[in-house]
């Protein structure tokens, strides 16, 4: 290797300015202050730190809930019965991030939540989204959540195995309620940012697989059971996917189950869900994420084809975005520590600089190799940029926030760094490895904080050791 290329290691982007747009990787409020400082929903990135402290989630309220009305509106329109269509429903899919103000902020843009558990379930409750407006999933549901769906009176349940067919409709029979459920279909659609979060190809856990029949089974089972209403079919293929075509497919896939079964049967199946996974710009490097318009107008266009191919009516349409709803929303604010510049291998050099906190509040680097990218957030700075890899606080050599970025060479400690695009994942996805409390998460909206999640704190931990 040349000294030349030695002596600059690795090529590493600074973060993109923010720009104030939705497809970039900051909330479209965040903007530097006339002194170089970020600031976020009006509030001062400084000030933040001072009152709250870090690391902090810090939501832009008003970035989330345009990103929900978005979403909203696009399905309305291009679902809507002049397209040749039967309407549309969009669920937030509380997995990524969910508390009880982040309901009830997509409830008011006019969106149905969707959770995968009990606890995403209770949320969504206390934020007063009205039962029938929910959707359960899971692929090991315990009786509890299945009966805690029932009594309040979930829209869908998303069954995902036959055993569990039976067992929603014993539960439901001893209420003397009738369950609304939909057959989760694996369509052998591969998609996905990751091995871990791709979720309809065959050897994986979710579902019930359409090409082995299973599906078919389910549908056939769920028929014959006077408790259960079959709502329809939900595929959901994966995460983190900027390219639509997948998405294609796998409605084919789902509309020709739905017209096969209506064809035996003679049920046609008034809906079908074609689950979330829509991808955001996490760096950038990353392409261009696709916008809720062109989402719609791609799954409209798919579901009117089919449907006329297939000679059956149109379904009403649901999908479940998450991460591209929250993720962009919120960035995470760190302060830095130690600073070390590392001799490599190869001769070049890297700064690490350290940060308090890391794996415990963003796991997807470690977990899926995710890339991030930071800025100074407190300040600008004219130095020269350098090499530098963000890490976190915890014992483990992987626990990496940012892989690569550039920083100023003359990032210090007490500086404070913003990593855009946490929101999705981050703290829905957050531990208390090593022991350290979990961040807040704070809302900023019009120059006001709001916590929507307080920090634990070394009492709340303690508190759950029985000594
Ligand atoms: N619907 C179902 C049935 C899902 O399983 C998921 C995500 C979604 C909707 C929402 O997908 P989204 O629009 O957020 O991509 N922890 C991983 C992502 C796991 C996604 C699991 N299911 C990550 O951090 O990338």
């Amino acid at each position: 290797m040349s000294a030349a290329h030695a002596a600059a290691p690795r090529p590493a982007e600074p973060a993109p300015e923010p720009d104030g747009t939705s497809t970039g990787v900051w909330p479209t409020s965040v903007r530097r202050g006339d002194d170089g400082a970020l600031v976020v929903g009006g509030v001062d990135v400084r000030d933040l730190a001072v009152e709250h402290g870090t690391p902090a989630y810090v939501l832009d309220e008003a970035d989330l809930r345009g990103r929900a009305r978005a979403y909203a509106r696009a399905f309305a329109a291009a679902f809507a019965p002049e397209a040749g269509l039967a309407g549309a429903d969009v669920y937030y899919a509380g997995k990524a991030f969910l508390s009880v103000a982040v309901a009830r902020w997509v409830h008011e843009e006019g969106l149905r939540v969707d959770t995968a558990t009990g606890g995403e379930l209770a949320v969504a409750l206390r934020a007063g989204v009205p039962g029938a407006h929910i959707g359960l999933h899971g692929n090991n549901k315990s009786a509890e959540e299945i009966v805690a769906a029932l009594e309040h009176g979930v829209g869908r349940i998303v069954v995902d195995s036959l055993a569990e067919v039976d067992v929603v409709a014993r539960l439901a029979a001893e209420r003397g309620l009738r369950a609304p459920v939909m057959v989760r279909v694996t369509t052998g659609v591969h998609a996905g940012g990751h091995e871990f979060i791709a979720t309809a190809h065959e050897d994986q856990k979710f579902g019930l697989s359409l090409t082995s029949g299973a599906a078919r089974k389910a549908v056939d089972e769920i028929l014959a059971r006077p408790d259960l209403e079959l709502v329809g079919l939900h595929s959901h293929i994966g995460s983190q996917i900027m390219d639509l075509a997948g998405f294609e497919v796998a409605a084919r896939a789902v509309l020709g189950l739905r017209a096969q079964v209506a064809a035996d049967t003679g049920y046609l199946m008034p809906e079908i869900d074609l689950g979330g996974g829509y991808g955001i710009a996490y760096t950038g490097a990353d392409s261009t994420p696709p916008t809720p318009e062109e989402v719609a107008a791609a799954l409209a266009g798919v579901v009117r084809r089919a449907c006329a191919e297939l000679g059956t009516a149109v379904p009403r349409v649901s999908v479940e975005p998450g991460r591209s709803i929250v993720g962009p929303s919120a960035l995470t604010l760190y302060t830095v520590g130690t600073v070390k510049d590392v001799q490599l291998d190869d001769g070049g050099r890297r700064t690490y600089v350290s940060v308090d906190g890391g794996m415990s509040d963003n796991i997807r680097p470690a977990l899926y190799e995710a890339d991030y990218t930071a800025t100074i957030a407190s300040r600008t700075s004219a130095a020269e940029p350098v090499a530098a890899r963000v890490v976190g606080k915890h014992c483990e050599s992987g626990d990496i926030v940012v892989r690569g970025v550039a920083l100023p060479a003359d990032v210090a400690a007490g500086d404070l760094l913003a990593v855009p695009a946490t929101g999705a994942y981050g703290r829905s996805m957050a531990s208390n490895y090593n022991l350290v409390p979990r961040p807040p998460v704070l809302a900023v909206r019009d120059g006001a904080v709001r916590v929507l999640v307080r920090r634990e704190t070394l009492e709340d931990l303690l508190a759950l050791d029985q000594g």
